[in-house]
């Protein structure tokens, strides 16, 4: 790998011993990745925060590096924790989780680390332009950022993102160059998708298919695949088939589709099997779980809507950024789906907080991302719908 001279002094412990640390991540990433040299990122998204998933190894790996002085050179956040820091004992968080979860946070912010926790940061305001580099972590951030905004990122891990945002560089291979971006699955959509779980389950269909092709879509409707579709497709595909980019005809500002891609169509049929195939419980839920990804202002609208001036039936989350929850609070949809017996939780999500722990076992959603994860990595029976079937109000 072509390194220059700065980046030979970082590596060679010069600029300290956090920043060696971080350029070996990188320096061995891009040797396995065959990169010729490393290319600067403008942002870096860190997954790993939940102490759920991290445990004490990922505690004290933060707490090293805090010892040894590493600080982030560019603007660097979060994907969600387990918990909402402001309201972990309302989400029933047990106290020895929250104790070790706020370590986790603390490290991060002693970093210099914005300490927002979300899978959506492009709706609060962190959106890379076209072309632009970053390293991003969570799988539906990479999607979007990929596919909807049309800027670079390999999907990194925790450790190399962090790396990534100390060093303010990554290793150029991957999605960061113009041969992995052509797209070698080309979806006909023959059926009219409008809600959330309808493009998640049209996502948890293609995911499995597209393995190292990217698929690209034609038959999606402009008006309907707005941004909140967008994330809940790229979600789907990311959770059941590890999909990092996609193009949609028209609508993506990418449509690079090789003349050789492999065709498949997705119709009615296909559209009911694949919601059929992410339900798997037979009772009823305990908790109705929305926003995933985390949700926009115009989602918790429409929670907000379903509810207004009635008793939800079970126990209701709706996922968000901090940013979009205090938009939501001074848009009064707050206030509304707490009255109904809901909670608008911030910087955390169903499937990255101990909600096993918390006595659920059976959840419902309407992402087709949440229906993947919930199932295999929180061991939940799983009901999936749209917002207005899954959320039952008295
Ligand atoms: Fe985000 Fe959690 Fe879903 S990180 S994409 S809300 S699983």
């Amino acid at each position: 790998m072509k390194l220059t001279g700065e980046q030979q002094k970082m590596l060679d412990g010069e600029r300290g011993e956090a920043v060696q640390q971080s350029m070996e991540i990188l320096v061995a990433l891009g040797k396995i990745y065959g990169a010729a040299g490393m290319v600067p990122v403008s942002s870096a998204q860190i997954a790993g925060v939940s102490y759920k998933t991290i445990g004490e190894a990922g505690l004290e790996y933060l707490s090293d590096l805090v010892k040894k002085g590493a600080k982030v050179k560019i603007p660097t956040f979060l994907n969600p924790a387990g918990m909402d820091r402001e309201q972990w004992e309302k989400m029933r968080v047990p106290a020895d989780f929250a104790k070790k979860q706020i370590l986790v946070l603390d490290a991060f912010a002693a970093m210099g680390i914005n300490p927002t926790c979300t899978c959506t940061p492009y709706f609060i305001g962190i959106r890379p332009k076209v072309g632009e580099h970053v390293a991003w972590a969570e799988s539906s951030a990479v999607s979007f950022c990929n596919s909807v905004l049309g800027a670079r990122t390999n999907r990194e891990g925790g450790p190399s993102a962090l790396a990534a945002a100390i060093c303010g560089f990554t290793p150029d291979y991957g999605y960061h160059l113009d041969a992995k971006r052509e797209c070698r699955l080309l979806v006909d959509v023959r059926v009219p998708l409008k809600t959330n779980a309808d493009f998640g389950a049209l996502g948890a269909f293609v995911g499995p298919l597209a393995k190292n092709k990217n698929p690209a879509f034609e038959g999606l409707s402009k008006e309907t695949a707005n941004e909140d579709k967008l994330k809940a497709l790229g979600a789907a595909m990311a959770a059941s088939g590890s999909v990092a980019l996609y193009n949609a005809k028209g609508i993506t500002p990418e449509w690079n589709v090789s003349g050789e891609a492999e065709r498949v169509s997705f119709g009615p049929e296909e559209l009911a099997a694949s919601r059929k195939s992410l339900t798997s419980a037979d009772s009823p839920p305990q908790l109705i779980a929305i926003g995933c990804p985390h949700a926009s202002l115009a989602e918790i609208e429409e929670v907000a809507h379903r509810v207004k001036g009635k008793k939800v039936a079970h126990q209701l989350w709706v996922c968000t950024a901090k940013e979009t929850k205090q938009k939501a609070d001074k848009a009064g949809y707050t206030a509304i789906i707490e009255a109904a017996g809901g909670l608008v939780v911030a910087d955390t999500c169903m499937v990255v907080c101990p909600l096993k722990e918390m006595g659920f076992s059976c959840t419902s959603t309407n992402s087709g991302k949440a229906g993947k994860y919930l199932a295999s990595m929180q061991q939940q029976k799983v009901v999936y719908g749209d917002v207005d079937d899954i959320i039952v109000v008295k």
